[in-house]
């Protein structure tokens, strides 16, 4: 899933993870889950996830690497915030095939950056498995509480205005290059984030209908 801060990426990657029954891999949340257990990890990401720089690309890598090599990725996974720069979807091209895997789809999430500083001063997200609500839009069922766990919901430190900005800005510098890294090897869908996120959803799984229907002809051509 590629797309700004904001564009709803862990929202859907959620809901599309559990219709394709396999794991949604989002490169935040394991910087989050160390930074509470307080790993060496953890603290060595926080000061980056905190002013919204991006973690050194080898720090990430090795962590991503470590979760594809786990037993449930065996099916595929749902990657939501990784790569996030050129030398990260090389080390996954690298990763995917010594498994012999590939890429199947770039899902982009486009949306203008208004709506996008919006969506990030109204969320809210469970502490527990990081299902993201927002005050509006999606608001949880319980107040403070998680409707997918039961967790406590709080806001993120990252989602300070400076720091919701800065994100944005390091998303077009360094994130943003990728569109066209994948545009050109026929694998970006893109997808109109400013619809609802029932809306999204049906687009995103369209897409990924199309993909593979065209593999199923390619195959029996
Ligand atoms: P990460 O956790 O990946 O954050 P992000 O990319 O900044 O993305 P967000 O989680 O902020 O947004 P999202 O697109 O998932 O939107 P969401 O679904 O929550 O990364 C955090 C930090 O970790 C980085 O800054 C970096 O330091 C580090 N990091 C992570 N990966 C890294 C990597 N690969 N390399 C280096 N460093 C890395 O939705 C947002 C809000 O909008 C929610 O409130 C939601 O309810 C609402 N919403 C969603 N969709 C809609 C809709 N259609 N309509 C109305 N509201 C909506």
């Amino acid at each position: 899933m590629l797309g700004p801060p904001g564009a709803g990426k862990g929202t859907q990657a959620q809901l599309l993870a559990e219709w394709l029954r396999i794991p949604h891999v989002a490169s935040g949340d394991p910087f989050r889950e160390n930074l509470r257990n307080e790993t060496a990890l953890g603290l060595q990401a926080k000061q980056y996830t905190d002013t919204g720089e991006l973690v050194p690309d080898a720090v990430t890598i090795a962590m991503v690497a470590e979760r594809l090599s786990r037993r449930d990725c065996g099916n595929g996974v749902l990657l939501d915030g990784f790569p996030r720069t050129i030398r990260q979807a090389e080390a996954l091209d690298e990763m995917l095939a010594e498994r012999g895997r590939a890429i199947n789809l770039v899902p982009y999430i486009r949306v203008r950056d208004e709506t996008l500083l919006e969506r990030l001063a109204g969320r809210w997200t469970c502490r527990e498995c990081e299902a993201a609500y927002h005050g509006v839009f999606k608001p949880p069922q319980r107040g403070g509480i998680c409707d997918e766990c039961g967790g406590e919901i709080y806001q993120r430190p990252d989602d300070t205005p400076e720091t919701q900005k800065h994100r944005i800005e390091v998303y077009f510098e360094q994130t943003s290059p990728l569109i066209a890294y994948y545009r050109n090897r026929s694998l970006l869908a893109e997808i109109d984030g400013e619809q609802t996120i029932e809306v999204v959803q049906q687009d995103l799984r369209a897409a990924i209908e199309a993909v593979r229907q065209s593999r199923e002809k390619g195959q029996t051509v």
